[in-house]
């Protein structure tokens, strides 16, 4: 499973991250893997690996890093800014769109939108709407 995290600077991924993974019943610190690239987890009987490419610039270092082999179909992948990796990543089965809604609506929430891409992301969708 393979989720793309899109939204501006500062605007909750790694949060909503974090929110994830503790409701999954891990115990312990989320750090925003900014300057790692990739950060590993465990929770809920699965492997989750948390990317964070904003400062990823180099193709070379994908194989380098090791992350192709994160990627075989057997873990899940959350992943902030996959612009910044277009051509190496797999294709998303789900994407989550994080904005904030405007001050002038006084409300200081955030909106989110999640789009179901393949067949196994639309049936994840269908059972958070079940
Ligand atoms: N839903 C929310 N409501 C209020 N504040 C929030 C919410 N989500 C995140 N924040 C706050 O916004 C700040 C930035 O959040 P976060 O680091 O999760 O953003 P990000 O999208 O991961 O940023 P980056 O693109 O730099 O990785 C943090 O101080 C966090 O506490
Ligand atoms: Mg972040």
């Amino acid at each position: 499973m393979v989720i793309y995290l899109h939204g501006d600077l500062g605007v909750g991924k790694t949060t909503f991250v974090r929110a994830l993974l503790h409701a999954m019943g891990y115990i312990g610190r989320v750090k925003s893997p900014t300057y790692t690239l990739l950060e590993l987890y465990q929770a809920g009987g699965l492997h989750l690996c948390h990317f964070d490419l904003y400062r990823f610039h180099d193709a070379d270092e994908w194989d380098d890093a090791g992350f192709r082999d994160e990627f075989d179909g057997r873990n899940v992948h959350l992943v902030e800014w996959p612009e910044k990796a277009q051509d190496l990543l797999p294709q998303a089965d789900m994407e989550i769109t994080i904005k904030i809604l405007s001050t002038e609506t006084m409300c200081n929430g955030r909106n989110i939108e999640v789009r179901a891409i393949s067949q196994m992301g639309k049936e994840c969708l269908e059972t958070l709407q079940s």
